[in-house]
């Protein structure tokens, strides 16, 4: 029987390498990508993003953003993290971008950091997959395993910025609908926007929310009112208003509460799909905290770049 035994063999190598090729042109991820690479480079993000928190905790709060308003844009590929050229305009001036992403040279500078132990290995768009969980970890958050091997774009994106990422004048079923189309759930969507739970807002993303909508709670209406006119300006509120820098579910207890800061925060608790949702991770931090983790997991992996296109940038605002 040794025929048909090697013929089966051969069947069943060809069918392994079909399926390994399937898996590199599908962009495969992986915990272990630079474990030979570049070994210490866990360690020099995440002592780089304790002292840029430890400096200011708001800087995971905008590594965090920066991540989401990458992956939401042609996948997470650090397209938001290049100057624009001759040939494309900067994600950086896209609308929810525009005077309000903040990080860029924080992010710079870890990749600088990178480059000098690990030349040209590391792609900027796994640089800030590890940055955005190292803050949230040193905010008391959940950690999750960071999958790695993303490659970086060769061109930026803003006209999908502006359509592609959610709105805070959007309403639920828009929400739910622009994570949809990134095959993320309703749930996803609600555990992702606990990211709410550090960091500032200014007033011109909440002013239509405390003086036009009427779910909220009167005195948190007035005593946002008090530091936000109705023609907005860049006066910051924090979008938590109960710990605005511990990554916990305290976000939700104030949407039931109806502190929400932006409409599309109260969206989440106003009657509608995710109110059970919402009120489960106000009374349970453990299931916000596995959520959530589970679903920047999924974020992470938007469209990765198939195996060799796209590259691995030497700076991250600049094409090599
Ligand atoms: C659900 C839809 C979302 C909308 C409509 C939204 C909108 C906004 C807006 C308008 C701000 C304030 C920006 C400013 O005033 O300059 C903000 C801040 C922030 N967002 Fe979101 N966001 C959403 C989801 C998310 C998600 C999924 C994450 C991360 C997982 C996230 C993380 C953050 C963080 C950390 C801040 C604070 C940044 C800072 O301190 O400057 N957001 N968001
Ligand atoms: C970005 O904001 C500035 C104002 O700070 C404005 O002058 C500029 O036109 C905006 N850019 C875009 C592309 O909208």
């Amino acid at each position: 029987m040794a025929s048909p035994s090697s013929s089966m063999i051969h069947r069943l190598l060809l069918a392994l390498s079909v399926v390994s090729a399937a898996v590199l042109v599908s962009g495969h991820l992986s915990p272990e990508f630079y474990a030979a690479k570049c070994p210490n480079l866990r360690n020099i993000v995440r002592s780089a993003m304790a002292e840029a928190v430890r400096q200011n905790p708001r800087n995971a709060a905008f590594v965090l953003r920066l991540f989401f308003h990458d992956c939401f844009v042609n996948g997470c590929d650090a397209s938001i993290l290049l100057d624009g050229t001759a040939a494309f305009a900067s994600e950086k001036f896209a609308n929810p971008n525009n005077n309000s992403a903040h990080g860029f040279e924080l992010i710079d500078a870890i990749k600088a950091r990178v480059e000098a132990e690990c030349p040209a290995t590391v792609s900027c768009a796994d640089v800030l997959a590890l940055s955005a969980h190292d803050g949230v970890a040193s905010l008391g958050g959940p950690t999750w395993t960071v999958q790695l091997g993303r490659r970086d774009s060769v061109a930026a994106y803003q006209a999908a910025a502006n359509r592609e990422i959610p709105a805070p004048f959007n309403d639920l079923s828009k929400l739910i609908s622009l994570f949809r189309d990134k095959g993320l759930s309703p749930r996803d969507m609600t555990a992702l926007s606990g990211g709410h739970t550090i960091g500032l807002a200014q007033c011109s993303n909440f002013a239509a929310h405390i003086y036009n909508d009427c779910n909220a709670d009167p005195s948190f209406v007035a005593s946002r009112r008090r530091i936000c006119s109705p023609d907005g300006g860049g006066n910051l509120a924090p979008i938590d208003s109960e710990t605005p820098f511990r990554f916990d579910n305290a976000y939700y207890r104030g949407l039931v509460a109806r502190r929400g800061l932006l409409h599309s925060d109260q969206e989440l608790l106003n009657g509608g799909s995710q109110d059970a949702l919402v009120r489960q991770y106000s009374a349970d931090g453990e299931a916000f905290a596995g959520d959530f983790a589970a679903a920047m997991v999924k974020m992470g992996a938007l469209s990765p770049r198939p195996g060799t296109t796209g590259e691995v940038r030497l700076k991250c605002s600049k094409l090599n």
